[in-house]
């Protein structure tokens, strides 16, 4: 026992062991929105956003620094969480993928919500500004006041497992 501790505290073997765990974990996905100086739209796919409280109303992301709208929420002060349901896969890859980045706003689902923020018409939509913004390794930490929220009728949620989508029971959810 004592052996496979001290095995994967080694760095890079511990960020492996450690990533291969996460994945394991079902996670819902998101898209995080938000929109720069000039009115043009940002976003990126992610699994870590949460809520924190309901008095005061507010949700958690984690963003790379590395990813292209990070500066933008950082000078924005807003972001917009939209929580994925099965039928958005396709609209979810081209939030992950680089080369893919000027084809993430051209589907007609688009909308604009409060402060110029986009959504899609078929999904919740929560719309924060920043309160707090913690940088930690790779990522901040950025807990947002929930300002309004959109709540259509959803169906399912979009699941990342595994390095894949998975299915939920369409049977297990209630609106
Ligand atoms: C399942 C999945 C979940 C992700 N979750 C996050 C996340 O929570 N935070 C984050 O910064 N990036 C996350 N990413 C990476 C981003 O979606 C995206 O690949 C990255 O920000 C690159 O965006 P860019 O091309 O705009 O720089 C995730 C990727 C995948 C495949």
């Amino acid at each position: 026992m004592q052996e496979n501790i001290e095995r994967i505290s080694r760095p890079l073997e511990l960020a492996a062991s450690f990533m291969s765990a996460m994945s394991r974990v079902a996670s819902s996905v998101a898209l995080v929105t938000t929109i720069d100086e000039n009115g043009q739209p940002h976003g990126l796919a992610a699994t870590t956003f949460l809520s924190v409280s309901m008095n005061p109303a507010s949700a958690l992301i984690c963003v790379n620094r590395s990813a292209s709208a990070s500066p933008v929420i950082k000078d924005s002060g807003v972001f917009c969480v939209v929580p994925l349901q099965s039928i958005h896969e396709e609209i979810s890859a081209r939030f992950i993928r680089p080369d893919n980045r000027d084809k993430r706003f051209v589907h007609s689902r688009w909308r604009t919500g409060p402060a110029g923020l986009p959504f899609i018409d078929d999904a919740s939509a929560v719309f924060c500004s920043v309160a707090r913004e913690v940088e930690h390794g790779t990522h901040t930490v950025i807990i947002g006041n929930v300002h309004s929220v959109i709540v259509p009728e959803v169906q399912d949620s979009l699941v990342y497992m595994g390095g894949r989508y998975v299915r939920l029971d369409a049977g297990d959810v209630e609106n």
